[in-house]
């Protein structure tokens, strides 16, 4: 609530121990402060929206490995998009909305750095954590640099229902290429079907899933767009087509596995020419204005949806929403929906 000053509770969210399987409940911890105060040349926002990240999963192991890490005692990270409630600096104003990454918590205190401005007419504040920000950028740059779709190409991606997934099917269906998605439930398979436009999509959790596609890639596979590595991925890699790419944007699978392992199809890599691609969205960061621009024409003329899945509750009901996304509940990017966005 942005009322008065003592009124305001900031409930934030802490990493209790290094979570063994999915993450719950018990491995963070919910501590109660008053809101920090805004202090010269500061800016004190208060959060509306949290995006619920699979990546979090990754960064919470007990490892230094990767970009970033949460370590037990840590305030959780995530991106936070939300409004000016007071403002110190010149640069913000009172009403403006921003995205900002200073944790899970109910307000955030910033001299400015790593606030970013949005435009709510362009698209509403919740979307600017999904399908208009890192997820949608994420699909942008992945579809359009690296994997480069063609008419007359086949493209499978899997995770194909989430943030990343369902905007990449559509930006892949715009270039003019067959487009087949793995998800995890029927419901999920005719949603992307009817209202994302896939042509074909198959719920990896037949057993027969692997001849569901076989079938459905007759000339092999140009581009496997990877969300979720593991076995999904390495059973799929025996249907690469020659000079086909193979972008390995996430590994959702392997986040909450002791030992990750990784395919051990790749002699298909070798036989037909093909090559499996890295990528970070981080690297595009001096292009998301020029992306965005492109998505709001599309999104404006109906060529585009921005899907995303909404749970409502404060920052204690983050675990939840965590543990909802991996068990697949979302269509699109999930969305914590806090009490000062009603
Ligand atoms: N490279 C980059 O710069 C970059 C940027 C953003 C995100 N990413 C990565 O891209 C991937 C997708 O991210 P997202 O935000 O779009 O997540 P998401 O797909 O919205 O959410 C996770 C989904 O993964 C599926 N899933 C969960 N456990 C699984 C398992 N064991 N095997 C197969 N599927 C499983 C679930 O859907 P089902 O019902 O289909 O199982 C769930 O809905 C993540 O790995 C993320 O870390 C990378």
């Amino acid at each position: 609530m942005a009322s008065g000053l003592n009124e305001r509770v900031n409930q934030q969210l802490f990493l209790k121990k290094v979570p063994f399987g999915i993450a719950g409940s018990d491995d963070f911890e919910i501590k109660q402060s008053p809101a920090p105060e805004c202090g010269e040349g500061e800016v004190l926002v208060e959060s509306h929206y949290f995006g619920v990240d699979a990546a979090l999963r990754l960064i919470v192991r007990d490892s230094d490995e990767f970009l970033f890490r949460v370590k037990p005692g840590d305030i959780v990270r995530g991106s936070a998009a939300g409004r000016v409630i007071e403002s110190n600096n010149p640069q913000f104003t009172v009403g403006d909305h921003v995205l900002a990454s200073g944790g899970v918590q109910n307000f955030i205190v910033s001299n400015g750095e790593g606030l970013e401005k949005v435009d709510v007419t362009q698209a509403p504040l919740g979307e600017w954590l999904g399908g208009f920000g890192v997820s949608g950028l994420t699909a942008y740059f992945a579809v359009t640099e690296e994997c480069k779709p063609q008419p007359g190409q086949t493209i499978l991606i899997n995770g194909a229902a989430g943030a990343v997934g369902s905007i990449a099917g559509q930006l892949c269906k715009l270039a003019g290429a067959t487009v087949i998605g793995l998800t995890g439930s029927a419901e999920k398979c005719r949603w992307l079907v009817e209202e994302l436009g896939y042509d074909i999509a198959i719920n990896y959790k037949d057993v027969d899933w692997y001849e569901q596609l076989v079938d459905a890639a007759p000339e092999r596979l140009d581009v496997i767009f990877d969300n979720v590595g593991g076995s999904i991925l390495d059973e799929s890699l025996r249907l690469i087509g020659m000079h086909g790419v193979v972008l390995l944007c996430g590994s959702t699978s392997q986040y909450s596995e002791e030992k990750m392992s990784g395919p051990s199809n790749y002699i298909w890599l070798g036989t037909m020419r093909a090559r499996m691609q890295g990528f970070v969205i981080f690297d595009y960061a001096e292009r998301y204005a020029e992306a965005r621009a492109k998505m709001a024409r599309w999104i404006r003329d109906g060529r585009l949806k921005i899907p995303s899945y909404e749970v409502t509750g404060d920052v204690d009901a983050f675990p939840k929403a965590f543990q909802q996304l991996y068990q697949g509940k979302n269509l699109g990017k999930m969305l914590l929906k806090l009490p000062a966005a009603t």
